[in-house]
């Protein structure tokens, strides 16, 4: 039982217009359609106890993970300078999983449900198989936090390989350690070695699954490794709005949580038959408070049902 009033941008309708702009495709993730499974390890760091109690952030424990292209047409050309990437991480061992998704964003598209339906219905294709620019213009004029998401991803090169992203989590997650004491972070993944963007040219050069043939020959080598890092509060940070970043976020304090390195490619399968639950999460990580995440659960497992 949906505990959203019938008629309120419910995540059921938020599905059936995610799907409406990706053209419908069947069988497939809302979004994030397409992507590839891998595995891997997490090793903790020894301050991650500063921060949390979750046994999935401070033991070792091996990895389920999926690199994705954000969108939910599982054909979306890896060289599309302007979607998301996307990282979805399963760590922690028995009754003690957490799923972790991050994207290569720092912010979401939309405030409140509402402004998110809204969104994505303005962009809904017309007859001629493109949205319709006399809607999407008025509605981003009057909605202008809805293109932050856009403008982060305009201002940043395309990256060479899905292990070149930084990735973020986006919400402010309450994080409680041993002596209970509990604080926001936010979540930031960061390539271990150095960030190589490309430049709009070299990507339009490659081949359109370029980002996922690349993998297999970055996982030999050994080099698909991000710190998993967490960002740290300070008083007065808007905790509630996914479309704004912390204050001076990039020079905040932030403590490693531990390490994942990426140790092979996993059959679709093992990733497809079940989703990233952005809910579960093990105690020592609570439910973000802002009401995007509140819906998320829900949508996923919404799109689960419909891709089986
Ligand atoms: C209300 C807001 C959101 C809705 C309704 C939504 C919806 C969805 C849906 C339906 C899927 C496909 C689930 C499946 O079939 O397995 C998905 C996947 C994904 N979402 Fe979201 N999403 C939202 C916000 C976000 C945010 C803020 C992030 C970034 C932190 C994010 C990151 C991802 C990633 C990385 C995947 C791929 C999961 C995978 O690899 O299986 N989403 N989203």
């Amino acid at each position: 039982m949906s505990r959203f009033p019938t008629g309120a941008a419910t995540p059921a309708a938020i599905i059936d217009a995610l799907k409406a702009v990706a053209g419908d495709p069947p069988k497939v993730r809302a979004s994030f359609a397409k992507g590839r499974c891998v595995r891997g390890t997490y090793a903790a760091s020894d301050r991650a106890v500063e921060i949390t109690k979750s046994r999935s952030f401070t033991r070792p424990s091996r990895v389920l993970a999926r690199f994705s292209v954000g969108g939910g047409d599982p054909e979306m050309a890896d060289t599309d300078n302007f979607v998301l990437r996307g990282f979805s991480f399963r760590l922690g061992g028995d009754g003690h999983r957490s799923d972790i998704l991050v994207q290569s964003a720092p912010v979401h598209f939309a405030r409140t449900l509402d402004q998110m339906l809204a969104y994505l219905r303005v962009r809904m294709p017309g007859p001629g198989g493109k949205p319709d620019m006399r809607k999407v213009r008025p509605f981003s004029a009057t909605n202008p936090e809805t293109l932050h998401q856009a403008s982060y991803i305009a201002a940043h090169p395309p990256p060479r390989s899905f292990a070149d992203i930084v990735y973020w989590g986006v919400h402010a997650f309450p994080a409680t350690n041993a002596k209970g004491e509990t604080r926001f972070i936010k979540f930031k993944v960061v390539p271990v070695g150095a960030e190589v963007a490309q430049t709009k040219d070299e990507v339009k050069a490659k081949s359109v699954d370029f980002l996922h043939d690349d993998l297999e020959t970055r996982i030999a080598a050994g080099d698909v490794r991000f710190n998993v890092m967490a960002l740290l509060d300070c008083p007065g940070d808007p905790t509630m709005d996914v479309t704004v970043r912390w204050p001076d976020e990039d020079h905040r304090e932030a403590i490693r949580l531990g390490t994942i390195v990426i140790t092979g490619i996993e059959a679709d399968e093992v990733c497809d038959v079940s989703i990233f639950d952005p809910a579960n999460l093990a105690d020592g990580i609570g439910h973000p408070p802002d009401e995007i995440f509140a819906a998320r659960s829900e949508a996923y497992a919404i799109s689960l049902a419909k891709r089986r």
